[in-house]
């Protein structure tokens, strides 16, 4: 794999790409690589001539200063999951190249959809995420960009970013790829203890102890997010941040759920934050929750 650590080389690669004819598509990151990173960069090799995957721990959108001297990072194993897929290009810029005028630098200021949920218990993190992938397409020079559909909030920042600014990426949300027992796949996952990695099914237990309910007939947004809370506090240990069942695309509050709308919630286990959503009505967890059921 070919990596690239500075911008404008990246920019050279991309333009020539481009004048060539060959779309770019481009996954950027935070390493700690998994299962959904590489759908993420498989969806974007089927329809891009070229594909560029970005690595970068991108400080500011961290709040907490734990969370980022934490977060899972492996440079080499991430080189050996991408080898076999064939990227045209791996770009892992330093921090310097990223922020050249450091905290004095320009930011970017999300609006009104990077407010609620993530954006209250998170201050700060939508601002460092539009920051940081503005700087990112603008490195990559993109036709397309694509994002693991488990940060839904996050692709939404992103669609905004590109509609407010003008942005000439189409972005792509990809589904959200699972464990076995219905997890999702998420670079924090590997910080959970054996102990916690088996409580942090009580996620997926909330999500579809909701669609069940809906499923029966209940409509009360609240009752609804209630009943998640209720199914994830009963793991010992998980603690419940937010449930919350939102418009998809504003991400306002739903006062009657319907199909379409989103169930968010996070939840924290021990010193790691989890988050995961599901779209009302779709039946994607009901695997899970037979599953569990069999095991109960
Ligand atoms: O989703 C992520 O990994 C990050 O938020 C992103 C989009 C790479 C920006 O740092």
């Amino acid at each position: 794999v070919k990596v690239v650590e500075t911008i404008a080389e990246l920019q050279a690669l991309s333009r020539a790409w481009r004048a060539g004819g060959e779309t770019v598509g481009f996954v950027p990151t935070m390493g700690a690589l998994h299962e959904g990173h590489m759908s993420l960069v498989r969806a974007a090799q089927q329809r891009n001539a070229r594909v560029i995957v970005s690595i970068f721990v991108n400080p500011t959108q961290f709040n907490d200063r734990g969370d980022f001297r934490n977060y899972p990072r492996d440079f080499d194993a991430d080189l050996a999951l991408l080898r076999p897929l064939d990227v045209d290009v791996v770009f892992h810029p330093n921090l310097d190249e990223m922020y050249p005028a450091g905290d004095a630098g320009m930011r970017v200021r999300p609006g009104p959809v990077a407010e609620p949920l993530e954006g209250e218990h998170r201050p700060g993190h939508f601002e460092g995420v539009a920051t940081v992938v503005a700087r990112l397409f603008n490195a990559a020079l993109p036709d397309r960009a694509y994002f693991g559909q488990k940060d839904a909030q996050q692709v939404q920042v992103v669609r905004a970013l590109v509609r407010d600014l003008g942005f000439p990426v189409e972005v792509v949300a990809w589904p959200t790829v699972r464990e076995a027992d219905g997890l999702a796949m998420s670079s924090r996952n590997q910080r959970l203890t054996i102990e916690q990695r088996q409580k942090a099914v009580a996620l997926v237990h909330g999500l579809a102890v909701a669609q069940a309910a809906f499923s029966a007939g209940e409509r009360d947004a609240m009752t609804l997010a209630r009943q998640a809370a209720v199914a994830i506090d009963s793991f010992p240990g998980v603690a419940v941040e937010y449930v919350a069942i939102v418009q998809p695309d504003s991400f306002a509050g739903s006062t009657n759920a319907a199909v379409g709308d989103l169930l968010v919630l996070a939840v924290q286990l021990g010193d790691v934050r989890l988050i995961d959503n599901a779209v009302i009505g779709a039946g994607d967890l009901i695997r899970y929750r037979a599953l569990q059921l069999q095991e109960a």
